[in-house]
């Protein structure tokens, strides 16, 4: 089942134009990858999917249902919530800084299932748990947290819904290089334990290789290369996604001399 298609998506901000003609779709349980430079116009495609920003062209459909512009009611918006969350980049900005994680995440439970008190801290704990944290998480600040921690909390409150699609971007661009792999691990288990799908949208394409089936890469708003992840970065057709490649040397993985000059 395809859960989100996206047709000839264009933005546009006064003359410039942030996005233009670009198409994708997303599969049950695929995880799609967004890649490009900064200034790419990933975010933009991010905040569309999420109804934060309305295309200037194009047409959004999630699970089958097309996204039509203009206001909707507070119901259907909950509605929308729960077919498609996000995790941004900086967890520290996005997480209320006066907001313990564990009602970080009852906000999100108690939005969207109505639950007794018991059950909403059972359910509370049981989310801490299944992003590797525990219940002694759950009366922390934001501060009192590690970076790493803190996106754990960005995604236990994203999947606390059930969302068909789960949108990541630069979720992990903050964090250390191990740091970063442990959360990748974490979506990696939460992908395989149930029906989500994720557009994981990242300027890094060896982080990329680990967590996406499919990409597509984007340079100055437009699509310029799209394919599985893996032959993008054996065999890269556009100068532009050599560049990308060429600009994240990283330990264990690096392209060979030949992958590179070819
Ligand atoms: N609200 C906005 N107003 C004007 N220009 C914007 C706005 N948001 C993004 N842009 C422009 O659109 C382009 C794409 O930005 P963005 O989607 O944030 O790229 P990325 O996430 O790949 O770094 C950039 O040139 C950016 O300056
Ligand atoms: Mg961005």
């Amino acid at each position: 089942m395809t859960v989100i298609t996206a047709e000839g998506l264009h933005k546009t901000y006064g003359e410039a134009v942030a996005v233009r003609d670009v198409s994708f779709t997303v599969e049950e349980g695929e995880s799609l990858a967004v890649v490009g430079e900064s200034g790419s116009g990933k975010t933009t495609i991010a905040r569309m999917l999420l109804g934060l920003e309305m295309p200037t062209g194009g047409s959004i459909t999630v699970c089958g249902r097309p996204r039509t512009p203009g206001r909707v009611s507070s119901k259907e918006r909950r509605r929308r919530a729960r077919e498609i969350q996000i995790v941004f980049q900086d967890p520290y900005s996005s997480l209320d800084k006066l907001q313990r994680a564990g009602d970080v995440i009852g906000t999100s439970l108690s939005l969207h299932f109505s639950l007794t008190p018991a059950d909403l801290r059972r359910r509370t704990v049981e989310l801490l748990e299944s992003v590797g944290l525990g219940e002694r998480h759950a009366d922390m600040l934001p501060r009192q947290l590690s970076g790493g921690q803190r996106q754990r909390v960005a995604i236990a409150r994203a999947i606390a819904v059930q969302p068909r699609v789960l949108v990541l971007d630069e979720a992990v661009a903050a964090l250390d290089v191990s740091i970063q792999a442990q959360i990748l691990n974490l979506l990696a288990d939460i992908r395989e334990r149930g029906e989500i799908s994720y557009v994981f949208i990242s300027h890094d394409l060896a982080v990329v290789n680990q967590i996406s089936d499919t990409a597509i890469v984007m340079h100055r708003g437009e699509v310029v290369e799209r394919g599985p992840t893996a032959d993008l970065l054996r065999a890269p057709a556009e100068p532009y996604t050599r560049a990308l490649l060429a600009a994240v040397p990283r330990p264990g993985w690096t392209p060979t001399r030949r992958e590179r000059s070819s």
